[in-house]
Parts: C-alpha cells; structure tokens; sequence
C-alpha cells in the first residue's frame, strides 16, 4: 500500500470536509476583540459579499469568547459581549446558510488565558453540540505535560459521542508530528506556527507545509494556517500568490480580514471561482512544487480529477521574469493543451508541449491545463 491509501484508509470517519473547509476566523483581524455583534455582521458581509455563494461555508470565533465555568463545570462565554450566549449566534449564522465554528484548547488554558478544555472534554463537546457548533478548532497552549495525539483523540471521541457532525481543526502548529496521526484524529491539522501578515512568513510557511502533502487527502487535510489575504500587510500580488498557493495547496481557505469593510479587489480575490474550484477539486490532492530553476522561480502543480493539472508559475524575486512550464514537468504527455489563465479569466489557446508566460516579481500565473488527449 501506499502512503495515500493509507490515510485514505485510515482517515477520520465522520464524513466531513470531504473537500478542504472554507469560512472566516476571527483571529488574523480582531484578536481577542471578538463579540456576537461582529460575528452577525460577518455572516451579513459573507452572504452580501457573495463568498456564500462562492464557497464559504464556516463562520469560526477564535480565543476569547470564553470566560469561565459554572458551578457545574459548563463552559461560559463572555455575557458582555456574547449576550444570550452563543446559542442564539449560532441559529442566527445557520439562518443565514452558513455554519459555525468556535474555538478551544487541548490544555488548561487558551493561548489567551481563557479556560481550556482539559478534563472537560465530554462536557465541553456536549455544549457545542447543544449550541449548534459546526466545526471546533482545538488549540495547544497550556499543555504542558500532556500528550498530543491522545488529547486530541480523546476530544475526537468526545465529539463523536456528543452525536452532532462537527469538523475537527487540530492546532498544535506542528509541534508533535501531527501529520502522523492527524488524518485518524481530526479533519485538518496545523503543519507550522502562526502566520503573519507578511511576504516573508507566507513564505516559510509555504516551504514547510509542502513537505507533508503526501498525507493530505479528503477529509484530512494539511493546515498552513489561514488566510491574510486583505488585511494590509502585503500587495495585492502577494496576496494573489498566497491565495493561489494555498489553493494549490488544497489548504482550508479561512478568510481572515474584515469581511464588513472588504474593497472590492480584496473581494476579487477571495472569491476567484476557477482558482477556488482547483483547491475543492474532488480529486483532493495537495499540490507540490515540480521545479525550481533558477531558485526563486518556481513551478508548483496539482493533480485534477479530470485529467488536467492546476499550475502556479511563482516569481520570488524581485524582477519580473519569462517563466516556462513543460507538460513533462507537471505529469502530462507532450502533446496539445488547452491553457487558461485563472487570473485573467481568459484561454490561452492550444499549446503543445510547454506554454510561457511573464510573471511579475512577488506574484504568480495561475493556470489550468487540459490535455487534449487525456493522460
Ligand atoms: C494560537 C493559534 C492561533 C490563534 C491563537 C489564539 O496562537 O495558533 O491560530 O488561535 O492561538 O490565541
């Protein structure tokens, strides 16, 4: 057997996230300045914005939302902010077509402080079933002393018991080899620590997830981390690199900017409907880079269910650059094939053998190749 067919094999039961999972999450924006008001207005914004439409599903809080127990253990959230509790935000979220998400940690406490789910599992489950929860993404701060892959197991089982299909988001940032036991353990799992809204951490982190694309597959997904494309800190070709990268990648694709004040290039990119259709490709293989020669001209490609490969000619230097892709390289017969630009939204035409583009610096051309004859 093969390293894919194992985790196929092996991978999560509980029929989720069959393609990677696509939503919002508070964190890269707001930090802990999360409330019921901001999660309804960017339920609003994800239905006005037309991101419903084009795929986004999850609306997720991050830290902070909690901030203690009751008497009888029961989490709590913050009753300033979250008035009511998170009930109510959750059937409002669903009212709107889309599902929610929330945040916790494997340990004592959150990264922020706030109570963590250690020795409450079952219990903790049970509330985010009640309340409507979708999906959970479960943190590592705190943990001291405890073992990853039987803490994260046992809140797996604490969903699986708690009756509601919930999408399990494993966050351990890598730390633990997760990419050996989180495709039995959780839908998708961090491969690295936080990224940054900058060039430079895109980067690393692109480097480091792409080794361990051999596990990723439907239902179990390798996590980069989630999206900064529109908050500022990059141009607008860095972010179309970052988000055809991570499409390429077959990464979840988290939006994390302010979706209420979107202008209308950031809106542009996050909802490319070619580009988002090669990271939900059914086929669900995370692509790699094929070729690099000179370094920082990279070729990276992924396979398609239909035959044809998705392909992002990446320029990492500062100049802009003739870059070639060979049908050879990305696994394709030399013969024709048709060549579309998912950036333009335009064919290309026929081309036999290899097609050439010019690709200016810190940006990418993002195609899809479909061999005239199938491979
Ligand atoms: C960790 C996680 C982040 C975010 C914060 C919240 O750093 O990796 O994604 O959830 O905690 O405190």
């Amino acid at each position: 057997m093969d390293l894919l067919t194992i985790v196929l094999l092996t991978a999560l039961p509980n029929g989720l996230a069959r393609t990677p999972p696509m939503g919002w999450n508070s964190w890269n924006h707001f930090g802990c300045d999360v409330s019921a008001a901001l999660i309804r207005q960017t339920a609003d914004a994800m239905v006005a914005s037309g991101m419903r439409d084009a795929g986004y599903q999850y609306v997720v809080i991050d830290d902070c939302w909690q901030v203690a127990r009751d008497a009888a253990g029961r989490i709590l959230a913050d009753s300033l902010r979250f008035p009511g509790g998170i009930k109510p935000l959750a059937d409002y979220v669903h009212q709107k077509g889309l599902k929610f998400g929330i945040y916790t940690d494997a340990g004592r406490r959150t990264c922020q402080g706030r109570p963590g789910t250690y020795g409450h599992e079952e219990q903790d489950a049970r509330s985010y079933a009640e309340w409507g929860v979708d999906y959970v993404k479960e943190d590592w701060c705190n943990a001291e002393g405890l073992d990853a892959p039987t803490q994260y197991a046992k809140f797996r089982d604490a969903l699986a018991a708690a009756g509601r299909p919930i999408v399990f988001s494993i966050c351990e940032w890598g730390s633990n080899r997760p990419w050996e036991w989180g495709p039995k353990t959780g839908n998708l799992w961090r491969t690295t620590g936080d990224i940054a809204d900058r060039w430079n951490s895109m980067l690393s982190i692109l480097d480091l997830s792409t080794q361990y694309s051999a596990v990723s597959g439907p239902g179990a997904w390798n996590d980069p981390d989630m999206l900064e494309v529109g908050n500022g800190g990059m141009t607008d070709d860095e972010y179309r690199a970052h988000f055809s990268l991570w499409a390429l990648m077959a990464a979840p694709l988290m939006a994390g900017n302010d979706l209420r004040d979107m202008p209308g290039n950031t809106r542009e990119i996050l909802t490319n409907r070619e580009i988002i259709a090669i990271d939900q490709d059914s086929l669900g293989v995370q692509g790699t880079l094929v070729g690099e020669n000179p370094p920082e001209l990279q070729t990276w490609a992924k396979p398609l269910k239909d035959g044809s490969r998705a392909v992002v000619l990446f320029n990492r230097s500062g100049l802009a650059t003739a870059m070639t892709v060979t049908w050879n390289r990305i696994g394709l017969r030399s013969g024709p094939a048709s060549v579309r630009d998912l950036w333009a939204h335009a064919d290309r035409g026929v081309h036999t053998g290899r097609f050439s583009a010019t690709v200016q610096p810190h940006a990418v051309v993002m195609l899809r190749v479909t061999p005239a004859v199938a491979p």
